[in-house]
């Protein structure tokens, strides 16, 4: 059985681990907005290209990027399709990590270019500044940072933001910055900070604002810049006007809930690294994470993410992710678990994951 059709057909029951969505409560203000364009209907209109107003200056003031453009989008997906058709042609290649967030990596394949992906999979669990000069060739246009990082749940320091900005400056490259995560970290840098000139931020309303379902992303970058996207625009009617409404009500309001969020997947996380000591050979190699998910490493338990994943989806209604989405090199050694869920939900996964663990290793 496909897993997410599972999921979905038992959507109700499911503890959903798997996506790094956000399951957990934020502000009443979202659904008030959403119910007010409603009853308004305000989606028999095409909404005003640039957003509805006060939505990119909101994105602008949370970045702290005042000078950039903004495109909104449907999800962060689409600006990264949109970027990445843009600015990258036939040979060109990309720096990028492994493991990582793969479906960038296919987009870059889109174009004809080729990620570069660097192995991480050991201390310090991110690329380095170093290994990312290293990586640089006469072909390399771009650099790939995720930060923080999708799945291993490390992040970059100011120094090593600043580092990789450099290095992408000195060679006249491309920064792309994929922030999705940032509002999970203790502390964040934007690349626009250190290299405005070429630096792309592409944000997500998924994660932070539990707004998966709705779609809504964007794209921020210096205005010249911004234009050379236009070309490659897909939504030029904009994107929905409900999704635009329910991220204006969640940026508005996030510095009255974002805490919350964050210190409950603190203490989720916590819980799920006291059932991981439980499991002999498993553990975990970022902790704590600086995203709403982490990786535990199962290679040498002798038990199968695949099988992990479907046991516990199965037999306790709780999904979490096998590896090979994230990393064909290491996937094998390890699930994925996000935990952006309510404590009680999390307490169930640490009473079933050594369970599961016990019953498939080897
Ligand atoms: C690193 C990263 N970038 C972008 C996305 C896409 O997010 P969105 O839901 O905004 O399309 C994800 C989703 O998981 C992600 O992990």
């Amino acid at each position: 059985m496909e897993p997410f059709l599972y999921a979905h057909q038992n959507r109700g029951k499911i503890i959903w681990m798997s996506q790094n969505t956000n399951m957990l409560p934020t502000t009443p203000a979202i659904a008030e907005a959403v119910l007010a364009a409603v009853q308004q209907r305000e989606y028999n209109l095409y909404p005003y290209k640039g957003g509805v107003f006060g939505l990119p200056e909101a994105l602008k003031e949370d970045l702290v990027a005042p000078d950039y453009d903004v495109l909104l989008t449907n999800g962060g997906i689409e600006a990264l399709y949109i970027l990445t058709r843009a600015l990258l042609e036939r040979g060109d290649e990309v720096v990028a990590s492994d493991p990582s967030f793969l479906p960038i990596h296919h987009q870059v394949s889109l174009s004809n270019a080729k990620t570069i992906e660097m192995p991480i999979y050991s201390k310090p669990w991110k690329m380095t500044p170093d290994r990312v000069n290293e990586a640089i060739t006469k072909k390399t246009k771009m650099i790939l940072l995720i930060d923080p990082l999708n799945p291993l749940g490390s992040g970059y320091s100011k120094d090593e933001v600043r580092a990789i900005s450099e290095i992408a400056m000195d060679n006249d490259l491309y920064l792309l910055d994929d922030i999705t995560y940032r509002d999970f970290a203790d502390e964040h840098h934007v690349t626009s900070e250190f290299y405005p000139e070429k630096s792309i931020l592409v944000y997500s309303f998924s994660k932070n604002c539990g707004l998966a379902g709705m779609r809504i992303g964007g794209l921020l970058a210096e205005p010249k810049l911004m234009e050379s996207f236009l070309k490659y625009n897909t939504n030029v009617l904009s994107v929905n006007v409900l999704a635009q409404r329910a991220a204006l009500a969640a940026l508005q309001t996030k510095r009255e809930w974002i805490s919350t969020v964050v210190g409950t997947c603190r203490r989720n996380q916590a819980t799920i690294k006291e059932a991981v000591e439980r499991c002999p050979g498993a553990f975990l190699p970022v902790y704590p994470s600086y995203t709403n998910m982490f990786i535990i490493d199962v290679g040498n338990t002798g038990a199968e993410p695949e099988r992990i994943q479907e046991k516990l989806l199965l037999e306790h209604s709780i999904f979490l992710r096998a590896g090979n989405y994230v990393s064909k090199r290491f996937g094998g050694r390890f699930v994925r678990a996000s935990f952006s869920i309510p404590e009680e939900q999390c307490q169930k996964f640490a009473k079933a994951f050594p369970q599961v663990m016990a019953e498939l290793s080897g």
